[in-house]
């Protein structure tokens, strides 16, 4: 396949055809919510493959055979990727769904209900340095080029699902109030017990210490690296390749200071931040 033929625009985002489709967007523009369904949205390379170990395990009390048994793309699948359709009838409730899509793309019937929202949001810096490795691994994403040239895609919007700057204004300007978390990857590397009983009391899961403890075990980098349903090794070759670099690649906080130069550095925050300057919220580092 040629690299023009990789991708789509979907309501001017980038999407991968691998994993997307015309068909898989109307499906999740037709999904039908229920009033427990949880979702986790997240910008790419924030950590959703670690909200698909974490979801299962809060919301059933800590029962390890979902991500021993399903693999994480099955287990809780993409709202807008073609697996959805294929495993829905599948899942049990309350479900669990992860979305890359930004707010104003959310299905109609997710608003019209009361589905839980958990939004997790990462550095961009590192979001960047992530999203560079994961170019190279993938087989359906377009090669990545030099860390310099990527920094300037990734500061244009030209990656999977537009600009970071885009993705975290739009949830943050939704009127879910109660309905949305906020939390951040920082935060669930820094103190993941402390995250999970975060999230467990929004999700109206009173889970002990000792269940708290036991998921935090399981949702390590660690743990997850050899997981076989988690670690996407179970994916051929050809479109992941962790060989070229894995997909829970270092699961660390500040791994951009191995790869920003000064000159990067200061493109990279005056951009994010002139993007940002007239928002309300702030953000949770310093750029
Ligand atoms: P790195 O490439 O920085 O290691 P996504 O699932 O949204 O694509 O995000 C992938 C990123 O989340 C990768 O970051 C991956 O290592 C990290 N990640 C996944 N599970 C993690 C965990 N249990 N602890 C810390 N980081 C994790």
């Amino acid at each position: 396949m040629s690299s023009e033929e990789m991708d789509f625009l979907y309501h001017g985002l980038l999407l991968p055809r691998e994993t997307h489709s015309v068909e898989s967007l109307k499906f999740a523009d037709e999904f039908t919510f229920k009033d427990d369904d949880v979702v986790a949205a997240t910008y790419p390379k924030t950590g959703t493959i670690w909200m698909q170990e974490i979801l299962p395990l809060v919301l059933s009390g800590g029962d390890l055979t979902p991500i021993q048994t399903i693999p994480n793309w099955d287990r809780v699948p993409w709202l807008e990727e073609k697996r959805l359709a294929v495993v829905v009838d599948k899942l049990t409730s309350p479900r669990a769904m992860v979305t890359h899509f930004p707010y104003h793309l959310m299905p109609p019937s997710f608003h019209a209900s009361k589905a839980k929202v958990i939004y997790v949001m990462r550095n961009p810096k590192d979001v960047m340095v992530s999203s560079y490795y994961f170019h190279q691994m993938a087989g359906f994403l377009k090669d990545p080029g030099t860390f310099d040239e990527f920094m300037d895609t990734f500061l244009e919007g030209k990656v999977l699902f537009g600009k970071w700057t885009d993705h975290v204004k739009s949830w943050r300007h939704t009127e879910l109030g109660d309905r949305i978390l906020y939390i951040t990857y920082e935060e669930m590397v820094q103190d993941l017990p402390a995250a999970l009983r975060t999230m467990s009391d929004f999700l109206g899961r009173n889970l002990s210490e000792e269940v708290i403890q036991k998921i935090a075990e399981h949702c390590s980098f660690k743990a997850m690296k050899v997981n076989t349903m988690s670690n996407f090794n179970l994916v051929p070759k050809v479109l992941m390749d962790s060989d070229k670099s894995p997909f829970l690649r270092k699961g660390v906080v500040g791994d951009w200071r191995n790869h920003f130069n000064p000159e990067q550095l200061a493109k990279f925050t005056s951009v994010i931040r002139k993007e940002l300057e007239n928002e309300s919220f702030s953000l949770p580092w310093s750029l």
